[in-house]
């Protein structure tokens, strides 16, 4: 079984990040063979800054290795050190509807937003069908927000294999994790960049934890019970703390007696211990420049023989070749 999933390197990584994608990426890298890559060309969709873009796919790299990916295991590579995803992206785009584009939510957001789509906005899902169908992969770990981008890759597959002949591509079954689909943020709608509401995973320690107390709550006075139905604190401790914790918890806020301020305090220091492994990690990765470097370089190649193994099977069938 082959496991694919792409990250966008698009700055400091945050709490709904890591539980909703590479959490789930690192225990999967036991279940199958996993191919994970950092999408650089989407980046390209909000940002066009060189420097940027550089910093934040190495940053995103170290990252993600501190996190748990084990390059022995997992391919790891960048999505632009395989070129050729593009030649399949412009293949699935013979097949594309424009109705079936024109309905993704996440183009017709930004339009809603009053961003000017460019091209790339648009073919975004295309891009992506590339990504997971170059590799014949069979699960997707995604984010909810990315289920309909995986609706549009099955229907690409079903019009291809119509087209150019069964088994061609390979159908991937998403993989949404239901559970924790979405953390919520600091204010208590879903944790995104684009909220400002957002916890960094590799914070430093005195500003994640304002962050942390900053969080919006009731009025209700210390000595009271405190509400455990949507409770932001609560949402989030639990990502963090043991079962029994989390039970301390839920009976501190039931019973009264605790302020706000104290839960919070709680959280933060949940928090901080539970990201204590991989901070460290992360500084011995930061000490040895070279390292992620090798680790890109050599996933860059096991996925390129992959890519043109793929690729000419496609190109066959389509009458490229
Ligand atoms: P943001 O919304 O902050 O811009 P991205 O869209 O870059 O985050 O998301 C990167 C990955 O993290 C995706 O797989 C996405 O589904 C996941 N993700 C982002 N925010 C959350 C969240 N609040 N809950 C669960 N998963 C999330
Ligand atoms: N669009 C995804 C996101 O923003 C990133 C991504 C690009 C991806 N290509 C992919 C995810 C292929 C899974 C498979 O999160």
């Amino acid at each position: 079984m082959r496991i694919l999933t792409g990250l966008q390197p698009s700055g400091k990584l945050h709490v709904g990040n890591y539980f909703g994608a590479m959490e789930p990426a690192v225990r999967l890298q036991d279940e199958g063979e996993t191919f994970y890559f950092i999408a650089d060309y989407h980046a390209m969709t909000s940002t066009q800054n060189a420097e940027e873009l550089r910093k934040n796919v190495r940053e995103l790299a170290i990252d993600f290795l501190a996190c748990g990916l084990d390059p022995e295991r997992a391919v790891f590579f960048r999505q632009s050190a395989v070129p050729e995803v593009n030649e399949l992206a412009w293949l699935l785009s013979t097949v594309s509807p424009m109705s079936l584009l024109e309905k993704c939510h996440s183009y017709k957001d930004k339009i809603a937003n009053g961003i000017h789509p460019n091209h790339a906005l648009f073919a975004y899902p295309v891009l992506m069908a590339a990504d997971i169908l170059l590799y014949d992969s069979n699960r997707v770990p995604v984010g909810k927000d990315q289920k309909q981008h995986l609706e549009v890759t099955r229907d690409l597959v079903g019009k291809f294999n119509e087209i150019y002949g069964e088994g061609i591509l390979t159908l991937p079954e998403p993989i949404i994790r239901e559970e924790t689909g979405v953390i919520l943020g600091l204010d208590g709608r879903k944790m995104s960049k684009s909220y400002g509401n957002t916890l960094p995973i590799f914070g430093e320690e005195k500003p994640t934890k304002k962050l942390i107390m900053r969080i919006v709550t009731d009025s209700t006075p210390v000595e009271e019970p405190k509400p455990t139905e949507n409770s932001t604190i609560l949402a989030l401790y639990k990502l963090f703390a043991s079962e029994a914790d989390y039970a301390t918890m839920i009976a501190d806020h039931e019973k009264g007696g605790c302020g706000y301020g104290d839960l919070k305090k709680r959280l933060a220091e949940a928090y901080w211990d539970y990201f204590a492994p991989m901070r460290a990690r992360r500084e011995e990765i930061v000490a040895d420049p070279g390292y992620v470097d090798s680790v890109l370089a050599k996933g860059a190649e096991r996925a390129r023989g992959e890519a043109s193994r793929v690729l000419a099977r496609v190109r066959s069938a389509t009458g490229l070749r």
